[in-house]
């Protein structure tokens, strides 16, 4: 029987363990001791799961290599950053490479979810191989499955997913096991005997997305300077069979800013340099400017106040609707400038975990101005409430629900 070690427990992590602790031995680990105390307390800060998800009596919560030795199965889901000069950051994943050296026996499989650049996980493999002395596809296995859950999605969830794994060897046994065990997270498993291809098939699936959004926000861009109606526009060409939608924005989190340096970097290696994987990270790191300037433009158009005086509420604040995550969220950013300049800007988004921000008071209708940023439920209700009397005093950048 297998005994899982999920390493990692945070977006990815965390559900990935909840779903297969219902059905296996499970261990989580993580190296945040805070992160692990609110687990064994059944608390999860990303607020993506309640008390009730919790359900399993022997889920289990750990920092400590010695709770892990038995585990026969290690997934690992820790994150992948930049580091500063923007290239990637490794460091994690081969921090959790060298837990799994420290237990790795014979038989155990070991399955990488960050995501990476072509040639990473075979280049830890090699690694486990050296500090270890056991064979990889002999003596252990190493496989990649490029995680595509989408926090905040409650349609796209985790086993509604397709589910690519890469896995290279040829013992039959072993891709059992895996689709034994995957099958319990998603119900369409798709092996490939090719781990690089599957690690680059991650990669290019969020740098389309952010190349599509970089587009649509320099659409946005131009039609404001040409003084068109962007929204106009795109319902026009929509109306061509093959034009593909999106939504102009602010892009941040943890995988659109940052996957396009993965992919890059792999090809400055070989002496490649990109021309369009990266062509849509200065525009879209850029909007937060373009926020910014639009927002002055409107108080200098309908306020005569003094700047300390003028109060500005923004609407959204996490790097996308519906969830508590704010890395690398512009809207975060933009509150700090705007509240920095303007002293009475306040902000609201029900779905950070800070109080300050979690509701709006009464006061609301005292605000002179309100930024909306994020597109959603929660937001256009308010948006509905508020542009009843004072659509002039609405800022909607992105035309998310002026229309
Ligand atoms: N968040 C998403 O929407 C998403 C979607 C698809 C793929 N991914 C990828 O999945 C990976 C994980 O992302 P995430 O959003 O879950 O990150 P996260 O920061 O939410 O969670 C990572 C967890 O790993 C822990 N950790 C860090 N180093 C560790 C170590 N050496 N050993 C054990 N635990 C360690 C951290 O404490 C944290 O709890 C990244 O590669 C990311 O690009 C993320």
């Amino acid at each position: 029987m297998q005994k899982i070690c999920v390493i990692g427990l945070g977006y990815v992590g965390l559900p990935i363990y909840l779903k297969i602790s219902k059905k296996y031995e499970t261990i989580g680990f993580d190296t945040n001791k805070k992160r692990i105390y609110n687990l064994q307390k059944h608390k999860d800060e990303n607020n993506e799961f309640s008390k009730k998800n919790f359900i399993k009596k022997q889920v289990k919560f750990t920092n400590k290599i010695d709770d892990i030795k038995r585990c026969n199965f290690f997934i690992i889901c820790v994150p992948t950053p930049l580091k500063k000069n923007k290239n990637p950051d490794l460091n994690p994943v081969k921090k959790s490479f060298d837990t799994i050296s420290k237990v790795l026996k014979k038989n155990d499989i070991i399955v990488l979810e960050s995501t990476v650049y072509p040639g990473v996980t075979e280049r830890f493999s090699k690694i486990l191989e050296k500090k270890t002395n056991l064979e990889s596809n002999k003596d252990f296995y190493v496989c990649y499955s490029p995680e595509r859950i989408n926090p905040g999605d409650k349609k796209n969830e985790l086993t509604k997913i397709n589910k690519i794994i890469g896995y290279e060897g040829t013992n039959s046994e072993i891709k059992n096991k895996l689709r034994k065990i995957y099958s319990n997270l998603c119900k369409n498993l798709i092996f490939t005997n090719k781990i690089n291809e599957a690690e680059t098939a991650k990669g290019i699936e969020n740098i389309q997305r952010d190349l599509n959004i970089a587009f649509y926000n320099e659409v946005l861009l131009i039609c404001n300077k040409l003084n068109i109606n962007f929204n106009e526009v795109i319902k026009l060409a929509a109306t061509k069979w093959n034009f593909i939608k999106f939504s102009p924005g602010l892009v941040g989190g943890h995988c659109l800013p940052v996957d396009p340096y993965y992919l890059t970097y792999a090809a400055s290696k070989k002496k490649y340099k990109s021309k369009v994987t990266l062509a849509g990270r200065t525009i879209n790191d850029s909007m937060k400017k373009y926020v910014m300037g639009i927002v002055k433009k409107k108080i200098n158009k309908f306020s005569k106040k003094n700047k300390s005086k003028i109060k500005i509420i923004v609407l959204g604040l996490t790097y996308k609707y519906g969830v508590s995550d704010t890395r690398n969220s512009q809207k975060l950013e933009i509150f700090n400038y705007l509240k920095k300049n303007y002293k009475n800007t306040t902000a609201y988004d029900p779905y950070l975990n800070n109080i300050k921000f979690k509701s709006v008071n009464n006061n609301l209708h005292k605000n002179d101005f309100f930024l909306f940023l994020s597109k959603g439920k929660k937001f256009k209700n308010l948006f509905n409430k508020i542009a009843k009397n004072s659509i002039n005093k609405i800022i909607d950048p992105f035309f998310y629900y002026i229309k």
